[in-house]
């Protein structure tokens, strides 16, 4: 396992998954009724951008620091730039401030009501106790040290029954797609009401539109699909861009994400031939 995060937190791909998170997250919450939030590949939780790994690697500036210096950010992304405020009390419009950034462990820890349970889990031994130091003691919390793929059996259903799981592995096994595609659909056997929340890189567009379609076939479910590239996707050897799968989305979610996308476009692409979009992988039953 030589995957960690720290290199990437806050880049594009974490910028599209947790604004897209936080609209699931809030549309979770619209009903009083508890809800359950499940983390499979959950990283440390929280991440410094001052430190060596984001300084080495830059990432971040390219994702939420291009994103932050737009003074619009705080009108279009008012979820997102509330919660990046919650945690940097310091941040400014325009982006000064700006220290730490959460992972999705605390995104969800955050958005936490009595009632609701999260559940994480995470493989790393020295990442899963660091998650463990930075999300705290808090009993709607669990934290497991264990594979999130094997834990799906285990925890699905979940109770409350409501909920959503974020299935966000590091791509580090060649044959992470086909695990991912079956752990996906084991989820949706063992809870077909749940939304799962699917992150996955785009290197080579080709090769995604094969495995997306594979996929459809099998997924019961409706099933969205969210992608950014920031440059044309054709290079088996770079990360151009990422996507979502969103299965049992929320109503409106496309209609919701529009202008935010059109926005994270704005500021993300890099290169002609990048662009956004939002398609039915699988349409309502
Ligand atoms: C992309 S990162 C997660 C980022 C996090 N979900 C977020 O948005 O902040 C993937 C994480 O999965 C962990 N990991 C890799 N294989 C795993 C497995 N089989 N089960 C659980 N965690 C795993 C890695 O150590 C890494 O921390």
């Amino acid at each position: 396992m030589n995957y960690r995060h720290a290199f990437h937190a806050g880049n594009f791909g974490d910028v599209l998954k947790h604004v897209v998170l936080l609209e699931l997250l809030d549309a979770l919450h619209r009903k009083p009724n508890p809800v359950h939030l499940i983390d499979t590949h959950a990283g440390i939780g929280l991440y410094d951008l001052a430190g060596d790994e984001a300084q080495r690697s830059g990432e971040y500036r390219f994702g939420i620091g291009a994103v932050l210096a737009d003074l619009q950010a705080e009108k279009i992304l008012p979820r997102y730039t509330a919660a990046l405020k919650r945690l940097n009390p310091e941040l400014k419009p325009g982006g000064s401030g700006l220290r730490r950034y959460p992972g999705s462990p605390w995104l969800l820890q955050d958005s936490v009501r009595p009632g609701d349970r999260v559940t994480l889990c995470e493989l790393h031994p020295q990442d899963a106790e660091t998650l463990k130091r930075n999300i705290g003691r808090d009993p709607a919390v669990a934290i497991h040290h264990r594979d999130g793929f094997a834990a799906i059996k285990a925890l699905l259903p979940p109770t409350p029954r409501r909920g959503l799981a974020l299935i966000d592995p590091a791509f580090e096994a060649k044959d992470e797609f086909t695990i991912l595609s079956k752990a996906v659909l084991t989820a949706q056997q063992r809870w077909a009401t749940g939304q799962l929340v699917v992150w996955y890189p785009i290197k080579d567009q080709k090769s995604i539109e094969a495995w997306k379609t594979a996929l459809a076939k099998e997924l019961k479910s409706e099933t969205l699909c969210i992608e950014l590239t920031v440059r044309p996707a054709k290079d088996a050897r770079q990360m151009s861009g990422s996507g979502l799968l969103v299965v049992n989305p929320p109503w409106q979610l496309k209609e919701t994400l529009a202008p935010m996308l059109d926005f994270l476009k704005g500021r993300l692409i890099r290169e002609t031939g990048g662009g956004v979009r939002i398609t039915t992988l699988v349409k309502a039953g």
